[in-house]
């Protein structure tokens, strides 16, 4: 099995994770991520893991550009694709990298690669694709999981910031964690003063350290592929702020993940994966509503309709 990986050093290893981390790839060498083969995907791919969405006008100062679900049902993959690059469109075929045999192989390698080098045992990863528009932006948040960003086509900058209480609060983290389509946090401009600034070249991959909080802004029309897989101390984390958060909803008991000692975090984390078993957890539950169609003779590809839920 060749590997996606092209310049994989040992200092990458050390640094894998635990830092961030650019590295470059093959991806455009497999000739998946052309135009021909995304209006291929984006027609075969099920219609139930296909997210199209615009942004929601700046109305709210903490959580600006917000996503907002569109309905492409009767729409072409083709037409899919010119709004993406015509239009305030962003595309995330989600788990396209799984359940598509041509573009499971390269998941494989991907993470065989990254696997042998590491000497980390098989991951269990997670693969979508994302096709955006010169002018979408991904809004402020985090991911609950180690997360890779695997930059194929187009220009994309990215804000990383720092893993502290300012700028990613225990509260917004458990709120995250309860519900699951809301994963922004709240942004404040003046956070970008800390921030830590990577343009991708096409070809390149990046890494940072768990949970850490991050924007992307789009400069052109971009294809880039982003794979997620949880480890123990993902799962440890997530459960102890399912604990926490519980603890607060329902029993009106404070306590918070970034100042408990590693015990408490150890029973925490014991107890929050209890009651989510028990389902007994807290559970904020958000309805995901339609609110504009694709439709090729609208400006940017962009109708707004009333707002209807989602149930495809
Ligand atoms: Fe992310």
């Amino acid at each position: 099995m060749t590997s996606m990986l092209k310049d994989w050093t040992e200092a990458h290893s050390a640094r894998f994770q635990k830092e961030i981390m650019a590295f470059e790839h093959g991806l455009k060498d497999t000739g998946l991520f052309t135009d021909e083969a995304l209006i291929e995907l984006l027609n075969k791919h099920p219609k139930n893991m296909l997210d199209v969405c615009t942004m929601g006008a700046a109305d709210s100062e903490l959580y600006p550009n917000k996503f907002q679900t569109g309905d492409f049902r009767d729409v072409d993959g083709k037409v899919l694709l010119e709004a993406a690059k015509a239009g305030k469109v962003w595309i995330n075929v989600r788990r396209g990298m799984n359940i598509h045999p041509e573009y499971k192989t390269v998941l494989d390698k991907m993470y065989g690669g990254i696997a042998e080098e590491t000497g980390n045992k098989a991951y269990n990863a997670n693969g979508g694709i994302l096709i955006s528009s010169p002018i979408a932006k991904v809004p402020y948040h985090f991911d609950k999981t180690e997360t890779i960003l695997w930059h194929v086509r187009g220009k994309k900058r990215m804000y990383l910031y720092p893993l502290t209480e300012k700028f990613i609060p225990d509260r917004a983290y458990e709120a995250t964690l309860l519900s699951h389509l809301e994963d922004d946090l709240p942004y404040k401009p003046d956070f970008d003063k800390d921030a830590t600034i990577v343009d991708f070249a096409e070809g390149q991959a990046l890494t940072w350290p768990l949970n850490m909080p991050h924007r992307v802004d789009n400069q052109t029309f971009c294809v880039s592929v982003t794979t997620e897989y949880s480890t123990k101390e993902s799962g440890m984390k997530n459960a102890a702020m399912i604990a926490n958060a519980t603890l607060r909803h329902r029993f009106g008991i404070e306590s918070s993940y970034s100042k408990a000692g590693p015990v408490n975090r150890q029973i925490k984390s014991v107890f929050g994966r209890v009651i989510r078993k028990a389902g007994l957890a807290a559970k904020a539950d958000t309805v995901d509503m339609v609110t504009f169609k694709v439709d090729p003779d609208a400006p940017n590809y962009v109708v707004n309709v009333e707002p209807y839920q989602r149930d495809f």
